[in-house]
């Protein structure tokens, strides 16, 4: 998979942009808020028509126009691929790929795959369990799409069961007793895929996540990942069972995967609490390498990847490991401080005044 050329129209800063990449790495260099994430913020949308900065499509359109496009040029197993994206501030925006109109936004998760590190990643370390179950399932959604109906499910069969926890008010009324069994029933199946495939993935994700980690931090330190799931033990059945009083009393869902947590140990110790800040930036990337790896290796084709502001906090040693072992295929990386000494990308762009020039 490859990026070749990129295009904006009223896209955040930029009024129009034509900007062309390298196969291998291309650098985006300039100052604070010239304009470089808002780049790699608009091919992350092409591959989930969403912002990896989660801003709604209103401040992604330029201030004082009322839509944007995205254009991009490229190719994917031999083929040539051409994705267009309009994007309105209010209202739903267009898609086509190859001039074709896609008739469901999903049937575009797998035309162009990105894997992307932002500075916010820290959270993936630092922060609560949800954006670990985020990042888990954002890599099987990017592994296999169909896989994002099993997500979805459970967010509706979530929302439908907590609905009617509330709606009990405390109460268990034989009414609400047979209505809740169905919601048990498919939150069990929905829940217990769901687990599994996180808990499989976790396994690939070892080997990978241990490679990078020692390849960034330039020496091997244990990384042990550990998919936390408490109800897995006794099955979810018997777990929401047990939880049937708490549940009712609190008006929420109490167990299930949407409870679950990724644990990371570095060394031996719990990184959310233990670990440096720079040993967390590490760690954060490594789990974005580790992730890139198994989706292309899955998928056959090496996602697009994009690294913004990835050597803020990483001291020089670990920026030039990390330059040194980037995964083959396509990067696009971004400073704001320059390049590490000893950085050869094929391309320099110069970001600067909303406009993108090779230097
Ligand atoms: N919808 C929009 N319309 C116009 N300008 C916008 C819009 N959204 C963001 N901007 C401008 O884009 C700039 C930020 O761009 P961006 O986040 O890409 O900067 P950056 O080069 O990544 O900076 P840093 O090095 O600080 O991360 C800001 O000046 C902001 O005001
Ligand atoms: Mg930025």
């Amino acid at each position: 998979m490859r990026l070749a050329r990129l295009w904006l129209t009223d896209f955040r800063s930029y009024a129009s942009a034509d900007i062309s990449f390298a196969p291998g790495l291309t650098a985006l260099l300039g100052a604070n808020g010239e304009g470089k994430t808002n780049v790699m913020e608009a091919i992350g949308y092409l591959a989930t028509l969403s912002s990896f900065r989660g801003a709604p499509n209103d401040a992604l359109v330029r201030a004082g126009a009322s839509s944007a496009v995205i254009r991009a040029e490229g190719e994917r197993e031999g083929r040539q691929l051409l994705i267009e994206a309009e994007l309105a501030s209010t209202g739903r925006g267009r898609v086509q790929v190859n001039k074709q109109k896609l008739a469901r936004t999903r049937d575009l998760l797998g035309a162009l795959r990105v894997s992307v590190f932002s500075p916010d990643d820290l959270e993936l370390v630092k922060g609560g369990p949800a954006g670990r179950r985020h990042y888990l399932d954002d890599a099987l959604v990017a592994r296999r799409p169909a896989f994002d109906s099993l997500r979805s499910d459970l967010e509706k069969i979530l929302k439908q069961r907590n609905a009617l926890l509330k709606q009990a008010g405390g109460r268990l009324t034989p009414d609400i007793e047979s209505t809740l069994s169905v919601w048990d029933a498919k939150l069990i199946e929905t829940g217990e895929a769901l687990a599994h495939a996180r808990d499989e993935l976790v396994i690939e994700l070892a080997p990978a996540l241990n490679l990078a980690y020692e390849q960034v931090a330039g020496g091997p330190v244990p990384v042990t990942t550990t998919y936390d799931a408490p109800w897995r033990e006794r099955g979810l059945a018997a777990a929401l069972e047990a939880a049937r009083r708490d549940e009712l009393r609190r008006g929420v869902s109490l167990v299930g995967p949407h409870r679950d947590d990724l644990v990371l140990h570095l060394d031996g110790l719990p990184s959310r609490t233990h670990a440096s800040q720079g040993e967390q930036r590490s760690l954060a990337l490594a789990l974005r390498l580790a992730a890139h790896r198994v989706v292309a290796d899955a998928t056959g084709s090496s996602p697009i990847l994009l690294l913004d502001d990835v050597f803020s906090e990483l001291d020089p040693d670990r920026s030039a490991a990390l330059l040194a072992h980037l995964p083959p295929g396509q990067t696009v990386l971004s400073s704001a401080a320059g390049l590490p000494p000893g950085a050869t990308p094929e391309l320099v762009l110069r970001v600067s005044g909303a406009s993108v020039r090779p230097e």
